[in-house]
């Protein structure tokens, strides 16, 4: 199974249009240490040629343009691409926003869960894509699907699985419940499954807490790709950007007790890679002390154009 990261940022990217915060400051002026970076999405494909995107950031035209094999076929007609279907794990904006760029009239599937479906169904933008050609599939939580392209399968198997997280930023209600209207499906992880070889992986881009369903769901696994928002729960407060902490945004942060190194630390996964990096984390500094303390629990941070055989 073929699997490249078009982009390992959270929303933003890096640099952040908006931000002269050292990390986005340095990424902006070159420093050798802090790479740009574009926001969150993965490609994977079972044959080297048809991909399925999961996710579509709002970056996806440079990433695409960036990404050799997602360029059209050279042996194809003038109208093609190797882009056969997109998978969506929320509803937030540097998750789906890319779909809007892949109009044009080419088909392929989209796959989402009821409740971000329900989001995109809302959004009449979104009718851009052509529903005579690109196909929105709902898939139940925990039902394994195949992802096939318009025209047929493409060799790989998903289960989508409900995971601890919160509803997209601009569908937060401030109801009083303290979870600000978040329902189960509004943050999903995938297992990825290659039907040939039977290898698998995980893709997890958001999540608030590792429970014990989700501990037991990936103990063992080759391969895992998991929130890398944060290094501390209060970053973002502490350099100035937003009054926010990680676990008010549905995001657990890497260090501390509650944090995914500890949380990982004996689940026995082959290989972890942190993906969805906010442009406030340190870990993005590549001689950074904590860079080494990821790296050191034997952890990837991965970067845009990152590719894995599994
Ligand atoms: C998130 O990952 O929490 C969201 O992308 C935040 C946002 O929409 O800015
Ligand atoms: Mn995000």
């Amino acid at each position: 199974m073929h699997i490249k990261v078009l982009g390992s940022g959270a929303g933003g990217g890096l640099p952040q249009w908006n931000c002269n915060a050292p990390n986005s400051k340095d990424a902006r002026d070159g420093h050798e240490n802090v790479k740009p970076r574009s926001q969150s999405s993965i490609t994977v494909s079972a044959d080297g040629r048809n991909w399925v995107l999961l996710n579509a950031s709002p970056d996806i035209r440079q990433q695409i343009f960036d990404t050799r094999q997602l360029h059209p076929h050279n042996d194809g007609p003038v109208r093609n691409s190797p882009i056969q279907a997109v998978v969506l794990t929320n509803g937030d904006v540097d998750h789906v926003a890319g779909l809007l760029c892949l109009r044009e009239g080419h088909p392929f599937n989209i796959y989402a869960s009821a409740r971000v479906m329900k989001t995109v169904d809302a959004n009449s933008i979104f009718n851009v894509l052509n529903a005579e050609k690109v196909n929105r599939i709902t898939t139940p939580l925990e039902q394994s699907f195949e992802v096939n392209s318009p025209e047929g399968p493409l060799g790989l198997t998903i289960t989508p699985f409900a995971v601890p997280g919160k509803v997209a930023l601009y569908l937060e209600e401030d109801d009083g419940s303290g979870n600000f209207g978040t329902e189960e499906g509004d943050t999903i992880g995938l297992e990825v499954k290659e039907d040939e070889t039977g290898k698998i992986f995980y893709y997890i881009p958001g999540c608030a807490t590792i429970d014990e369903k989700l501990a037991a769901r990936i103990k063992g696994a080759s391969l895992i790709f998991f929130d890398g928002t944060l290094f501390t729960n209060n970053e973002m407060l502490d350099q100035g950007l937003l009054p926010k902490t990680g676990e008010r945004m549905g995001h657990m942060n890497m260090s501390g007790e509650n944090g995914s190194l500890e949380a990982f630390k004996d689940l026995g996964i082959k290989r972890k890679v942190y993906i969805h990096i906010n442009n406030s984390n340190p870990v993005l500094r590549d001689n950074s002390p904590e860079r080494k303390v990821v790296t050191d629990a034997g952890w990837d941070v991965s970067y845009d154009g990152m590719e894995i055989e599994l």
